[in-house]
């Protein structure tokens, strides 16, 4: 059964709004874990807009909570990620002005940081991943970096659903991706943008270990509560 990370960068993006405590992160990631979430996703952006340290402190040092921790690329953020131990690191590209994480990495341009980066992680004993678009090469080159896991991202294949407009060449780049990486033994993540739509199609890409979501689970909370949103999506990873 593909795993569920659950995203809750937003929940930090309400508390920030009021400048004040409220919603709690770390309470939103034992709730969204009691509810049946595999892991919980905190992406701490270099200008802090959500999720900021004392938030990736608290969590991490919950034992009981399975932490995906995403920073981007650089040795600053490489030592809080060292010092505040997660489960799990995502290495993701950062840009200060986009909204949300636009693409994925650019893996042939990094190269030598990614594989410095990544041998430091590996050596720590924590497992890593490459958010990267799509493609074959990008998997060559993470599978060369010695990442243990690739999340694709999904962000393309959600707004082609979402737009009810024609998706099955992305579904299919998407679908030969997950088989090579697995061939040559990276686990498979997938995340960005994605809704129960995207779920259920996805969730037929039996090579697919894991999925991130965060934004849709946030909103959707909204009108339905975050138990039921959660089930929900247990249910179309179960089928
Ligand atoms: N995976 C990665 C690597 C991300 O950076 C994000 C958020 O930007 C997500 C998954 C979740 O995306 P969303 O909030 O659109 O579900």
């Amino acid at each position: 059964m593909i795993k569920l990370g659950v995203n809750i960068d937003h929940v930090a993006t309400i508390r920030n709004s009021r400048g004040e405590f409220h919603p709690d992160p770390f309470l939103a990631a034992k709730v969204v874990q009691k509810y049946g979430a595999d892991s919980i996703t905190i992406h701490l952006r270099e200008d802090r807009r959500h999720i900021i340290d004392s938030d990736v402190k608290k969590i991490c040092k919950n034992k009981k909570l399975k932490v995906n921790l995403e920073i981007g690329v650089n040795f600053k953020m490489l030592s809080i990620g060292l010092k505040y131990k997660p489960d799990y690191i995502c290495l993701v590209p950062e840009r200060r002005k986009e909204i949300t994480t636009e693409g994925g990495l650019n893996v042939s341009k990094n190269k030598f940081k990614l594989k410095k980066i990544l041998q430091i992680l590996n050596k720590a004993k924590i497992r890593t991943s490459l958010f990267i678009n799509p493609t074959l090469n990008n998997i060559k080159i993470s599978k060369e970096l010695n990442s243990q896991c690739v999340e694709l991202h999904t962000g393309k294949l959600s707004r082609l659903v979402k737009q009810k407009r024609k998706f099955t060449d992305e579904l299919n780049k998407i679908k030969k991706c997950a088989k090579y990486a697995k061939k040559i033994e990276l686990k498979v993540h997938a995340g960005h943008g994605m809704d129960y739509k995207t779920a259920e199609i996805l969730s037929s890409i039996k090579e697919i270990n894991e999925f991130n979501i965060g934004h849709f689970i946030v909103g959707e909370s909204f009108f339905y509560g975050i138990k039921s949103v959660i089930k929900k999506f247990k249910k179309i990873l179960k089928k």
